[in-house]
């Protein structure tokens, strides 16, 4: 297989659009593509902020993040977007049937030797490979949130993905600067999120049940565990509705209750409390993205 330097991310969400922005600061030309104009236009201000802090603060150089735009590009056009490029990476909403058909069209719309990469970290890519004549180059390249700072990178392949296509997507994801963890058979959540979800599982058995408030309980994971933030904190950023997707995405692999969402989580999707995305959910955010008081409704 050639060398990658084309990178396409389809989705220019949160995940989307800093994976683009990582591809193309590490060097690579690169896509987001979206459907909806807005979307993209939103995204491109959000990174061109993030990356105006990044130099005002000293992290990057002018010349390092102009020359990122200069190979970043952001389209709705999804065909011409990947009619020459050696990797997509999918980064769409958690849904199984979205992902399918989305695979369906790349496959029909890209070269022949290009990777098709999924950013699920529940989906499993045998569950999306056979949408595509191409399942050898199908599996997982799950990044996490924020991109911009967060270094690791999971690889997973399902029992048809082509050793060089995890060879291909590994040395990708290091020139992206990524940790790697290589992922050796498929599970929904792979390590990280797994990991996570015993943490959050257990925080919101605590708050349900009445034990502690859900500030408290980010109280005792940041000042007695020292993690970054709070379990309640953290589903705030990731956004209650992905952490609510992906739990449904598992329970229908696994048809196992436990892997339902819990009711708090399930309240506060259906009453639209995203998080720090749409201004409120176990707290409250300014439109700076500031934490502000907790969410007087939980
Ligand atoms: N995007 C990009 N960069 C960000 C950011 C964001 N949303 N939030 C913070 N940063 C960067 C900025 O450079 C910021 O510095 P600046 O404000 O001076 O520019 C720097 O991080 C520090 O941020 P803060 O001072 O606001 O706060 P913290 O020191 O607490 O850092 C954090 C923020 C990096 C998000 C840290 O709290 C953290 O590591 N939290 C845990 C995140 C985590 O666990 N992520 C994994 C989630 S699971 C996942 O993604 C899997 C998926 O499948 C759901």
């Amino acid at each position: 297989m050639a060398d990658i330097s084309h990178v396409t991310v389809i989705g220019s969400g949160t995940m989307g659009s800093q994976i683009g922005m990582v591809a193309a600061l590490s060097g690579f030309r690169t896509t987001v593509v979206d459907l909806s104009e807005d979307a993209l236009a939103a995204a491109e201000k959000q990174l061109r902020s993030r990356m105006e802090r990044d130099v005002e603060k000293g992290r990057r150089t002018q010349g390092d993040v102009d020359a990122a735009f200069d190979r970043l590009d952001f389209t709705t056009d999804q065909a011409a977007a990947v009619a020459e490029t050696d990797i997509v990476i999918e980064a769409a909403v958690e849904n199984i049937e979205i992902k399918r058909s989305i695979l369906a069209e790349l496959d029909a719309q890209a070269p022949e030797g290009a990777i098709l990469a999924t950013n699920s970290s529940n989906i499993v890519s045998s569950r999306l490979a056979d949408a595509t004549n191409r399942p050898e180059k199908v599996c997982n390249m799950h990044f996490f949130n924020p991109v911009l700072v967060m270094k690791a990178c999971e690889i997973v392949g399902h029992e048809g993905t082509s050793e060089e296509t995890l060879a291909a997507v590994d040395t990708l994801a290091r020139a992206m600067g990524r940790d790697v963890i290589r992922v050796r058979r498929e599970i929904p959540g792979f390590v990280a999120n797994r990991l996570l979800n015993a943490l959050r599982t257990e925080a919101l058995k605590l708050y349900e049940e009445g034990y502690a408030s859900f500030e408290d309980i980010d109280t005792a994971a940041r000042s007695a565990l020292r993690h970054p933030m709070g379990p309640f904190e953290l589903m705030d950023l990731v956004g209650i509705d992905v952490a609510y997707l992906i739990r449904k995405a598992e329970y229908e692999q696994t048809g196992d209750e436990s892997s339902l969402p819990a009711a708090a989580m399930e309240r506060m999707y259906n009453t639209g409390n995203y998080g720090k995305k749409t201004g409120k959910g176990w707290y409250e955010y300014d439109d700076q993205g500031r934490k502000g008081r907790p969410n007087p409704d939980f």
